[in-house]
């Protein structure tokens, strides 16, 4: 992992910080974080200004699905704007750090360590490469982690409550869905009125969750590898003068309302009903946007048809969620495991692509990894 380095070695002696840096920090140049992907039941679905929801969402907090990176500071030898070197799996990533590039910078107002550094990001996902999984939840929270710890050590703080709080701030900046990354095992974003706290400005984790929720089994069917023809981010932009667009707003509203007191009683059956609802509505958005477009396969509607029937037939509780792509998220309690893997192993898993699948399950949050 990250290794540690001497500041006093590193720093110029002009160096604003050097002076002002407390005795506490001097070995804190880096750090490493690692921070899960979470999956959305409300979903996400539309923006505007600086990375705010047209809506709030809520999600849980994966476990398996992670990104691991670690952040190294060096001064550059005349201070200017911050420079990057990503590796991702240690190999150069250009799509990703130009990404990265327009992150850091836009957060050099926030973090002023960052002007006049160099930063050395080395990150790596925990699920396949190849696997069609949107990871900037995982790796924009990994990266904001690290940035605000490496601030927080310059400054001579150390990490409290409100250090996470100001984490979800900066990894929504990264995207939207990040923010949701920071506590486990379920997040909102935004502000709704029967959960005090709430913002629209960072995620809040939902403290007294019905314990079936904190163990939710989630198996990812990699129903297709490649890459998505149209990004999140271009979908985001595309609900700006989408025709459902105010209906779409009020129904997740409405949705929460629903979802959040089931989830404090246990109620499957509306979680479930909520997840199926949000997962179609937000294709069924894709599919009347202007232009249009189809990110669900054949497969990913047989694993649906095939998860609904076995769920009548055999009274289980068992649903599906889509992200924006065509893998399915099968979701469904540790207590019906024994039964449903075996479904999965027999129905669903032919449906993968090369077989492939995420076995996940709620998690708890980000770990620091060095130390
Ligand atoms: C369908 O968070 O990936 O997964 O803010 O542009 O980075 P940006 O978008 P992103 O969108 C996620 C959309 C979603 C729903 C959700 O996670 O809530």
């Amino acid at each position: 992992m990250a290794k540690r380095l001497d500041l006093n070695q590193l720093l110029p002696a002009e160096s604003p910080y050097l002076a002002a840096m407390s005795a506490a920090a001097k070995d804190k140049l880096s750090a490493a974080w690692r921070s899960p992907s979470n999956i959305a039941i409300v979903k996400y679905w539309g923006k505007h200004g600086e990375q705010m929801a047209d809506n709030p969402s809520l999600s849980i907090t994966l476990s398996e699905a992670y990104t691991e990176t670690s952040v190294t500071c060096r001064p550059q030898s005349t201070p200017g704007d911050p420079e990057v070197q990503f590796l991702f799996d240690g190999q150069p990533q250009p799509h990703f750090e130009k990404r990265i590039i327009g992150y850091v910078s836009r957060l050099r107002s926030e973090l002023p360590f960052l002007t006049g550094c160099v930063l050395e990001i080395a990150s790596g996902n925990a699920f396949p490469h190849s696997a069609g999984i949107a990871s900037s939840a995982s790796a924009m929270s990994a990266l904001a982690l690290c940035l605000l710890e490496i601030q927080y050590a310059f400054d001579g703080r150390t990490r409290d409550a409100h250090f996470f709080r100001e984490v979800s701030r900066l990894a929504r900046l990264g995207s939207g869905s990040a923010c949701r990354s920071l506590y486990g095992p379920v997040c909102l974003w935004g502000e709704v009125s029967s959960v005090p706290g709430s913002s629209a400005e960072i995620a809040v984790p939902i403290q007294d969750i019905h314990p079936v929720f904190a163990t939710m089994q989630d198996c990812i069917l990699i129903i297709d590898d490649g890459q998505k023809e149209v990004s999140s981010s271009a979908g985001h932009t595309l609900m700006r003068e989408h025709l459902f667009r105010d209906a779409r707003i009020a129904q997740a509203h409405r949705h929460l309302d629903v979802l959040l007191p089931a989830m404090r009683t246990g109620d499957l059956e509306t979680f479930g009903a909520i997840a199926e609802a949000e997962a179609l509505t937000l294709h069924a958005l894709m599919m009347t946007s202007d232009p249009s477009y189809v990110l669900m396969r054949a497969n990913t509607l047989e694993a649906i048809r095939r998860i609904r029937a076995f769920r009548g037939e055999h009274a289980l509780p068992l649903y599906f969620t889509l992200d924006a792509g065509p893998n399915v998220h099968v979701l469904y309690p540790l207590s019906s495991a024994d039964r449903v893997v075996l479904f999965i192993r027999d129905a669903l898993r032919p449906l993968c692509v090369d077989r492939k699948m995420i076995v996940d399950r709620a998690g708890t949050g980000p770990v620091r990894v060095d130390g």
